[in-house]
């Protein structure tokens, strides 16, 4: 039996108001995002667009009663994949990679996506790195119509990361999203063609993508909640919040309309 959820129309109207808030509020942070600034600067931003919009972070909080989630947007840099928080002393630099991860809920709905940016001067691996994992988003996405599984979003993206040469992270996945940040499915990015639970109009879901330029294994910080690569190669991290249609995937975290 799944218990993934099909929008109403109302619903679907209330996910295109969280998608924009969260797309508004990342496109924001974004351009914070030089030599010079803080972490922990870019994270109390992000608090003050949210408040100012009456957004509330769907981070913040998160996850287990004895060491929840601190911060309000997770600020991942370099050889962190996802989760970071902010703090004081990590100072951005030039050549850095920081990904930023907006989820928010949005009167009643939740608005969840990421991009990573490149400061200054990046080597050409790193840029590849960017590209390449923007790129598979993407092509996820273009799977994302009626009739196709969850499985063609997952190879799509898969395929495309190892004809690069980059390193797909098993351990964190997509997912669907609605009144709740995490919803069914899991929307994994590694998998087979044609598998896993059919899409269908009125599903929304949120495709992200995380690869490394080394080996996709992680190991925890001792803060319980970043997760870094072992090998400490970069990682980079894209997502989108989408809404399953018949024809074309509707992109809801999106500044337009
Ligand atoms: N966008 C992230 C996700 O999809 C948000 C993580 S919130 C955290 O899971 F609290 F786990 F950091
Ligand atoms: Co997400």
């Amino acid at each position: 039996m799944s218990k993934i959820i099909i929008k109403t129309e109302e619903e679907i109207e209330g996910m295109r108001e969280a998608g924009r808030c969260a797309a508004h509020i990342l496109n924001e942070v974004k351009q914070k995002v030089v030599a010079g600034v803080s972490t922990w600067e870019l994270d109390q931003f992000a608090k003050s667009v949210m408040d100012s919009l009456g957004a509330v972070s769907s981070a913040h909080g998160y996850g287990d009663k004895k060491n929840p989630y601190p911060a309000y947007i997770c600020v991942s840099l370099n050889d962190e994949i996802v989760h970071g928080i902010g703090r004081r002393d990590v100072i951005v630099q030039d050549g850095d990679i920081v990904s930023l991860d907006v989820a928010v809920n949005y009167r009643g709905f939740v608005g969840d996506n990421t991009v990573t940016v490149g400061v200054g001067t990046l080597s050409k691996q790193h840029q590849l790195l960017l590209d390449v994992t923007e790129q598979a988003l993407y092509k996820g996405i273009d799977q994302a119509v009626e009739g196709n599984c969850i499985g063609d979003i997952s190879w799509a993206i898969q395929s495309f990361a190892e004809k690069h040469r980059l390193g797909v992270v098993r351990e964190l996945v997509g997912h669907g999203v609605g009144r709740q940040m995490h919803e069914e499915p899991q929307v994994p990015n590694y998998g087979m063609p044609h598998s896993g639970p059919r899409l269908k109009a009125g599903m929304t879901i949120a495709i992200e993508p995380m690869f490394t330029l080394g080996l996709p294994k992680l190991c925890t910080l001792d803060d319980g909640w970043t997760l870094v690569t072992q090998d400490g190669s970069y990682s980079a991290h894209f997502e989108h919040t989408i809404l399953i249609t018949k024809d074309s995937p509707e992109i809801l975290t999106t500044l337009k309309k």
